[in-house]
């Protein structure tokens, strides 16, 4: 079991490194440069209406601080793929509402640049553990993150009116919550830092071997960013 997830997560791996390096680039004065750096692959494992992802994301909130240049973070979402589900096919662990938040920032983060969807959760979870996934709270958090709803894509994915009911949303969040359980991630919040999990935040911190604050997790990162980058 625990081979075989680590299996996965190499493979996500490397399918990220083949994304993200671009082995010889030329440079506008015509001059060949080496590969580019590559960012540290960071994925929160989370459900946007859980108390834990709430903690974890603001503590990768004061990490990005100081290494958002070297990392690339994305959030992977937690439910159980269920036909019963009248509107999601998706049951998410605090109700509808959940999943509702849940495809709200997969669509933010799917259509967005990183700084803009990331502060639209930070603004999500600001308000509130019960707000989250409201579409009044999505509407007012894409106005503070100058996120444009309407017209960048995030609206049309998630509902217009904020419901996260929208096709394409729905599709992203049943996709996303089988990849995560592929990923072998089962508690909210789980992280991941270079394909490994590192810690899980589930009621108490769990699991953290390096440690759980936030210059523990800026000292994993800056360590895997050197292994990633040497030579
Ligand atoms: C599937 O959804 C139905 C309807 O909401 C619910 O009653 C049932 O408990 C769900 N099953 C699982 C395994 O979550």
């Amino acid at each position: 079991m625990r081979t075989a997830n680590c299996f996965l997560l190499l493979s996500l791996v490397s399918a990220t490194y083949s994304r993200v390096v671009d082995p010889l680039v030329i440079q506008p004065d015509g001059a060949f440069s080496g590969a580019q750096e590559v960012k540290v692959p960071v994925v929160l494992g989370v459900m946007s209406g859980c108390p834990d992802a709430l903690l974890c994301e603001s503590v990768f909130d004061h990490v990005l601080d100081r290494v958002s240049a070297k990392v690339d973070l994305s959030l992977t979402f937690i439910g159980t793929v269920n036909a019963s589900e009248p509107d999601f096919g998706v049951t998410c662990k605090h109700g509808p509402q959940e999943c509702a938040g849940n495809v709200q920032e997969l669509c933010a983060q799917k259509y967005e640049p990183f700084d803009r969807w990331w502060e639209f959760v930070q603004c999500q979870n600001f308000q509130g553990r019960y707000e989250v996934g409201k579409p009044e709270t999505a509407l007012k958090c894409a106005k503070a993150a100058q996120l444009d709803w309407e017209n960048s894509g995030v609206g049309t994915c998630a509902g217009l009116d904020g419901d996260g009911k929208a096709e394409e949303g729905v599709r992203l969040l049943r996709e996303n919550v089988v990849v995560t359980k592929k990923m072998g991630i089962e508690k909210s919040c789980t992280v991941i830092i270079n394909g490994k999990q590192v810690c899980v935040r589930d009621g108490a911190w769990k699991q953290c071997e390096g440690g759980h604050e936030p210059s523990d997790f800026v000292r994993q990162i800056e360590e895997e960013y050197s292994k990633l980058n040497k030579g």
